[in-house]
C-alpha cells in the first residue's frame, strides 16, 4: 500500500463511513456561465468531477454511492442542453468500465424506457454484467424522480393485490423496499448538494427518510476529495437519532 493509501486508511479507521452517500450534481450551468461558456461545458466538467468522486469512493471503502444525473424534470431543459447530457451519459457508461474497475455494480435509477434501443442495452447490459460485484455499487441516476420511483413501487404491489398474491392491508413499507428502483441497496446516510441550492428537488425521497442533508456553496465542477472528506466528517459529528431520543 502506498503512503497515501495507508494515511487514509488510518484516518478511516476513526470515522464512521455512511454505508450509501448520495450526491445532487448540481452548479454546472453556473460554472460554465462565470467563465462565459455554454452550460454544456459545464456538464462535460460536472461528467469529470462524478468519474472522479466515484474512484475516490471505491478507494476509501464507500459501499453505496448515488448520483443524480437528469431528472424526470430535467426533459424541460434546451434540446441541445438535453442532447448534450444524454450524450456525455452514452459516454461514460461505454467507457465506465475502465474508470471504475472490475468490482463496481452499476444500477440506474429511473424509468429507461425512454431511451433509444441503443442506450437501453447498453444499460441493461451493464447492470447484467456487473451485478455480482460487490465492492461497492454504485447507482446513476437518469430520467428519475422520487416519487415517480414510489409511485412505480405501488403499481407493482398493486398488481400483485390484482393477482390475488397479497391483501391491500398486508402491505408493509418493508415490502416498498425491493421494488424501487434502488432494490437491496440500504438508505441514504448522507446527501450531498453542492452550489448552494438546500432542496432535495425530487430524488431518493424515500430513501433519503433518515438521511443528513450537507450543503456547500461549491459548484459540482469544483467538487472534490477534500470537500467529500469535509462532508464525511460533518457526518461523523452529527447525531443520529432515528426518531428516538
Ligand atoms: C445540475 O446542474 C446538473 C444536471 C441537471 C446534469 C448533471 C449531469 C452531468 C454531471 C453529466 C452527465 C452525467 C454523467 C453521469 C456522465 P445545473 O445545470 O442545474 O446547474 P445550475 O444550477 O448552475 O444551472
Amino acid at each position: 500500500m502506498g503512503l497515501f493509501k495507508r494515511k487514509k486508511a488510518a484516518e478511516n479507521s476513526e470515522r464512521v463511513l455512511p454505508k450509501h452517500i448520495a450526491f445532487i450534481m448540481d452548479g454546472n450551468g453556473r460554472w460554465a456561465k462565470r467563465r462565459g461558456l455554454p452550460r454544456k461545458f459545464g456538464h462535460r466538467e460536472g461528467a469529470k468531477t462524478f468519474k472522479k468522486i466515484t474512484r475516490y469512493c471505491k478507494d476509501i471503502g464507500i459501499k453505496n454511492v448515488s448520483f443524480y444525473a437528469f431528472s424526470t424534470e430535467n426533459w424541460k431543459r434546451p434540446k441541445d442542453e438535453v442532447d448534450a447530457i444524454i450524450e456525455l451519459f452514452r459516454e461514460y457508461i461505454i467507457d465506465v468500465r475502465n474508470y471504475i474497475g472490475e468490482e463496481v455494480r452499476v444500477l440506474f435509477l429511473g424509468d429507461k424506457s425512454i431511451f433509444d434501443d441503443d442506450l437501453r442495452k447498453k444499460m441493461v447490459d451493464l447492470e447484467n454484467d456487473t451485478k455480482d460485484y460487490n465492492r461497492m455499487t454504485m447507482l446513476l441516476a437518469i430520467n428519475y424522480g422520487g416519487r415517480d420511483d414510489i409511485v412505480h413501487a405501488a403499481k407493482t404491489l398493486a398488481q400483485r393485490v390484482r393477482d390475488g398474491k397479497l391483501l391491500p392491508g398486508d402491505i408493509t413499507e418493508e415490502m416498498f423496499q425491493p421494488e424501487l428502483y434502488t432494490k437491496d441497496v440500504p438508505d441514504v446516510d448522507l446527501l450531498i448538494r453542492p452550489s448552494g441550492e438546500e432542496r432535495i428537488s425530487n430524488f431518493l425521497l424515500w430513501q433519503s427518510a433518515y438521511a443528513e442533508f450537507y450543503f456547500t456553496n461549491v459548484l459540482w465542477p469544483d467538487f472534490d476529495s477534500k470537500e467529500l472528506d469535509k462532508a464525511i466528517d460533518e457526518f461523523n459529528h452529527r447525531q443520529r437519532r432515528f426518531g428516538g431520543v
